[in-house]
């Protein structure tokens, strides 16, 4: 019998991340740190402060953990991934003698073993786009945010799904941005980002690279170039050139959406 190709997606998924999280040089991908710093910066003009006492946060599908590290300060961290690999690496994270730090392996964003209404921060980073039932996921993360606590999602922006992709939709960030309004949510900060590695993200140059030996090799050998280090860049410098890149109509790959709930 065929297999339902969402389903598939998820198998492969599953096997990719499982191997990919086992590589020690995650950890120094530019994009994920220049990401992490990014977060980092607008959590701080939101006014939102992890290290706040009393302050929990939750995280899906931490990943490398990136966005960890940002939350890390946090009085009470729950992280949650479907990857065991990854699980592993979180668990290393937490910070020496830290009060409350729960790290879990778990595949059902749907239904979280967690108490409505107990987050300051929730916050889920390139995750929905490989989940199923993203609505009800939506619906779930704003449960267990606090009245008056936040939702942030960062989302892939302005991609073409083509075969063999791990992600499951596409997002438009007027739509999504609508969807968390019609769920009584109010916006808080919609950020584009990441306009540099659009080459890499683009469907029809890794169309061809996949056709075409020289191609997968010229993809595959600049690819290597995320794995280092931003040497002669800082992160605010990266910011500059993704805002230039911006003013010119490069499209960005990543939007960050920070939303509140109502306190009543
Ligand atoms: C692109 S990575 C994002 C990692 C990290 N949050 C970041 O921003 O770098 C997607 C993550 O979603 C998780 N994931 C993928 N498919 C999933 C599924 N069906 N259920 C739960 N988690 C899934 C993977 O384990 C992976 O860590």
């Amino acid at each position: 019998m065929a297999q339902d190709p969402a389903h598939e997606t998820v198998e492969f998924n599953y096997s990719t991340y499982e191997k990919y999280y086992r590589q020690p040089l995650v950890e120094l991908r530019y994009d994920l740190i220049y990401r992490q710093r990014r977060i980092a910066d607008l959590l701080d003009r939101a006014g939102i402060d992890p290290g706040r006492p009393g302050f929990a946060a939750f995280e899906y599908g931490f990943g490398a953990g990136h966005l960890l590290r940002v939350i890390a300060n946090a009085s009470r961290v729950v992280a949650m991934e479907f990857s065991p690999s990854a699980v592993e690496k979180g668990r290393r994270l937490a910070p020496e003698g830290h009060p409350s730090w729960e790290v879990r392996q778990h595949a059902d964003a749907t239904d979280l073993p967690l108490e409505s209404d107990s987050f300051d921060l929730v916050t889920a980073s390139h995750v929905l786009e490989h989940l199923e039932q993203d609505d009800d996921v939506l619906d779930e993360f704003i449960r267990i945010v606090k009245p008056g606590g936040h939702l942030l999602i960062i989302l892939p922006a302005h991609e073409q799904l083509f075969t063999g992709t791990k992600h499951l939709r596409v997002y438009d960030v007027a739509e999504f941005t609508q969807r968390l309004r019609d769920r009584g949510l109010t916006e808080v900060i919609v950020d584009e980002h990441q306009r540099f590695d659009r080459p890499w993200k683009h469907h029809k140059v890794i169309l061809q690279s996949r056709k075409n030996k020289l191609w997968k090799a010229a993809i595959e050998g600049s690819k290597a170039a995320l794995f280092l280090p931003p040497l002669a860049l800082t992160w605010k410098a990266l910011a500059s050139v993704d805002a230039v890149l911006g003013r010119v109509g490069a499209k960005s790959t990543s939007v960050a959406y920070l939303f509140r709930k109502h306190k009543d």
